[in-house]
């Protein structure tokens, strides 16, 4: 696993918007060959999404032949509740970019038959041929997506209920109202996204901490359901110097040190 240590969370966006673009230049994908990423929502991926946003309009990178695939989205909240995952993929970035409309992904949690809805999107996920990067962020208390503390780490899309941390969290979103935040959601396993070819994820702030501490520093553990990305081929931990706040002085000067050449965005070919 690398973790790649950034000043701040402006210098992490940057980098992790010009990586994903970087691959997806690599790839050259193409109708038939086309790039599969999976994206998140939340706050932590908000300055990708700006960057990424930036880049498309400048001409530097085109989503004609990208399919997405997010994480997670509410159950029963309708398409364009400002708060569904919907609304605030298409607000911060699928309104903006050239990504045509049938190549977005996002789990239904308003569909009939949730169950038949959860296994459809993996099926679909593997009639792409899989994901090639899966962009990620955490909770507070470790979740990735909206796997929470005991989760199976090796689960597959389904319903999850949300835990009531999770909803304190999240209800600043929902005017602070944690009975607003609904009780349940779709989401993608954590055996999903270990699936994909490379994982990415963003970690922000002190608020994060104590997970990323977790994640790093600790072993694999289901109540840390991030921790899982110990045993994948190519993790990656995209941080702000705030998230590094419980690691010991010893892991940050490490991986500052070995990921000293690798911390520039202005590495990657554009
Ligand atoms: C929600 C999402 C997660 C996301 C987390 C963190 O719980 N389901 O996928 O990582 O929020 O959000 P934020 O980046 O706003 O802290």
């Amino acid at each position: 696993m690398r973790m790649i240590i950034h000043d701040d969370y402006d210098l992490m966006s940057k980098w992790v918007a010009y990586y994903v673009a970087s691959q997806i230049k690599k790839f050259n994908p193409t109708p038939e060959k086309p790039f599969v990423l999976g994206l998140p929502t939340g706050s932590s991926p908000v300055g990708t999404y700006k960057n990424m946003v930036e880049l498309n309009k400048q001409g530097k990178l085109s989503f004609t032949n990208v399919i997405t695939f997010n994480m997670d989205e509410y159950v029963g909240l309708t398409e364009d509740h400002p708060q569904s995952y919907h609304y605030f993929m298409r607000h911060h970035l699928f309104d903006h970019i050239d990504i045509p409309p049938e190549n977005i992904n996002i789990p239904d949690g308003n569909a009939k038959d949730l169950e038949k809805a959860c296994r459809d999107y993996e099926e679909k996920i593997k009639t792409v041929g899989g994901i090639h990067l899966f962009l990620g962020g955490i909770g507070p208390d470790g979740h990735i997506a909206f796997n929470e503390p005991g989760s199976s780490l090796s689960s597959r899309t389904r319903i999850k209920t949300l835990t009531h941390d999770t909803r304190i969290a999240n209800s600043r979103f929902f005017d602070n109202d944690p009975d607003k935040v609904p009780r349940t959601a779709l989401t993608v396993g954590v055996g999903t996204v270990m699936d994909a070819k490379q994982v990415l994820i963003i970690v922000s702030g002190y608020g994060k901490a104590r997970a990323l501490q977790k994640c790093v520093e600790e072993g694999v553990n289901h109540m840390w359901t991030v921790s899982m990305l110990q045993l994948h081929q190519h993790g990656i931990l995209a941080v702000d110097n705030d998230a590094t706040h419980e690691l010991k002085v010893g892991t940050v000067a490490y991986f500052k040190d070995i990921e000293k050449d690798n911390v520039d965005w202005r590495q990657f070919e554009i």
